[in-house]
């Protein structure tokens, strides 16, 4: 970074804008984590999960989708937004069936490692124990709905990188859910392919390439060298 690169300020540190740069997109570049879900390089961003917002001039905003703008001064480590962080984080679980021993993306799960970053040790809320049908008609690709936090990864893949359209969302309030793109509305009538990126960009586990679980062995798995104690 040189002296007239134009930066703001990120919990005390310079961060060096480009243009086009989001605040999360320039963080992220320059290796400072902004806690996020919905968020992927890959994709545009939908600002559906809420748990990015930061304080940009004092005001609440999603950092996956504001524009950095050069001088902002940009809290992220406020105490009252680690508790809105953890909150956000209590509502997903208890509005899905996270049972985590039992998943094949323990240890790779961006919810299940942003709630140990949030300290997350109990659940909060009532917990409302959806009883979604798990489609396993496609031959390659599992979806596991009670696993799903609307993210929408999977239907902005589809959409910008595969060009197929395959995932939308639909419903509305504790209703809302993924529809499939198919004839009856299932996975395995649907036009997508195990190669495509849709799927594999799932931050949880709900829709997983089948007959590759529990493949990496425990300790070597994307989040368990990540030291998240205090
Ligand atoms: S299936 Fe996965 S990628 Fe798609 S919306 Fe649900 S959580 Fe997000
Ligand atoms: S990462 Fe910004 S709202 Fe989800």
């Amino acid at each position: 970074m040189s002296a007239v690169d134009p930066t703001f300020d990120l919990d005390g540190q310079p961060v060096a804008l480009q243009p086009g740069d989001t605040i999360l997109s320039a963080a992220a570049r320059a290796g400072l984590d902004i806690p996020h879900l919905c968020w992927s390089e890959e994709v545009s961003g939908s600002a559906s999960c809420r748990l990015c917002t930061v304080l940009a001039d004092g005001r609440p905003v999603a950092a996956c989708v504001t524009p950095a703008v050069a001088g902002q001064k940009v809290e992220c480590r406020t105490a009252s937004l680690a508790t809105q962080r953890l909150r956000l984080l209590q509502m997903l679980f208890v509005e899905g069936n996270h049972f985590c021993p039992g998943c094949e993306k323990s240890g790779n799960c961006v919810l299940q490692v942003q709630a140990e970053r949030a300290g997350m040790t109990e659940l909060h809320f009532e917990v409302l124990n959806p009883e979604r049908p798990v489609d396993a008609s496609h031959p390659d690709v599992l979806f596991e709905p009670n696993r799903c936090i609307l993210c929408q990864l999977c239907v902005r893949a589809s959409d910008e990188l595969d060009g197929k359209r395959v995932f939308a969302i639909g419903g509305h309030g504790i209703a809302t859910r993924l529809l499939i793109d198919s004839p009856s509305g299932r996975l395995g009538d649907s036009a997508l392919s195990v190669d495509d990126r849709a799927a594999h960009i799932c931050p949880v586990g709900a829709l997983l390439p089948k007959r590759v679980g529990f493949a990496v062995p425990i300790g070597q798995r994307r989040f368990d060298t990540e030291d998240t104690r205090g």
